[in-house]
């Protein structure tokens, strides 16, 4: 079949180089100035195209999508890998289907979940905070000692993609043992010889991070709450790159501040972008605004896969990447 020049609807501004695939084979609305938009926004743009492309700062809720169902909408294309900001069930009562952008974000978020490991346990954030401050006195031997990466044990909750690119960097570049929680049993990690573990709070006693890499979900609201916190060891570090509602974040703010855990590296929240001040104020943390997913190669290479999957649906293919 030939593909059918569509509507679309984009509600953030792309790389350029993927917003020009874009235009090649649909009518694009662009969001040009690029501010988040608000719900009637979003409705009148699903409604009055035949493909969404919302983003994960935006919440697609039920009303949108009925919305969008009663005008032209017949196809939610998400630019990104996780859904939770997407009503998937209201979107499968109206027929609507969802996809996503799986594994062109694999590498990205894996190097910065790393990044966050070493600078928690290299004190880089305090180190840079300190010297901009002007209160650097000079070097002394006693000075920001943090503690080596090498050799410690990395407990991975959620092993998928991410996960395992989270693995493999951490045991081959860093010699850390992996342990792991993952709800099905998974298989491709015997080469970093990683242990699977029966529970959440098994995989935090045992390690010295915790890095959580599973989709939110129901199953998997706070699945690092207060117990799994207390399981851990003291100087252990938190680091989370998945989405902010995997952690108990009022029962993580108790725990950095009581000192029954070393630190946390975050780079999501709940409710981003507005921050619970207790998680601002708290010792020990290194905060970035969800940049996972952030380099010029793989926010063009999303764009891209948006664009595969509206394709295949203009031309009555299956989706590429299949969310609902
Ligand atoms: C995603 O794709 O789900 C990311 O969080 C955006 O970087």
């Amino acid at each position: 079949m030939s593909e059918k020049r569509l509507k679309i609807f984009v509600t953030r501004r792309w790389p350029e180089i993927a917003e020009d695939e874009l235009r090649k084979h649909f009518d694009v609305t662009f969001n040009t100035n690029d501010s988040p938009l608000d719900k009637a926004a979003l409705m009148d743009g699903f409604a009055n195209h035949d493909i969404a492309a919302p983003t994960v700062s935006d919440v697609i809720d039920a009303d949108i999508i009925a919305a969008g169902a009663a005008g032209r909408c017949r196809l939610i294309a998400n630019y990104g890998v996780g859904v939770n900001h997407i009503d998937l069930a209201a979107a499968k009562a109206h027929s609507i289907p969802v996809s996503n952008t799986p594994g062109v974000l694999t590498d990205a978020t894996a190097d910065l979940t790393l990044t966050l490991m070493l600078m928690l346990c290299r004190r880089a954030g305090e180190g840079e905070r300190e010297l901009r401050a002007g209160e650097w006195s000079g070097w002394r031997p006693t000075h920001l000692v943090g503690k080596a990466m090498t050799g410690k044990r990395l407990g991975i909750i959620g092993m998928g993609r991410i996960g395992k690119a989270v693995a493999r960097r951490a045991h081959f570049g860093f010699g850390l043992e992996v342990v792991f929680y993952n709800r099905s049993s998974v298989t491709g990690v015997d080469d970093i010889k990683a242990v699977q573990m029966a529970s959440v709070n098994e995989v935090c006693a045992a390690s010295d991070f915790i890095s959580l890499h599973c989709a939110a979900s129901p199953d998997t609201y706070q699945i690092l709450d207060a117990e799994a916190l207390a399981a851990m060891h003291e100087g252990a570090y938190v680091v989370n790159t998945a989405r902010g509602d995997v952690v108990d974040e009022a029962a993580l703010v108790v725990a950095l501040n009581s000192g029954a855990i070393g630190g946390a590296g975050l780079d999501v929240y709940q409710g981003e972008p507005e921050i619970n001040p207790a998680i601002l104020a708290a010792p020990n943390t290194v905060l970035l605004p969800h940049l996972g997913s952030a380099t010029i190669e793989t926010r063009a290479a999303m764009g891209l896969k948006v664009v595969e999957n509206a394709r295949a649906f203009a031309v009555g293919r299956d989706l590429v990447d299949p969310m609902a």
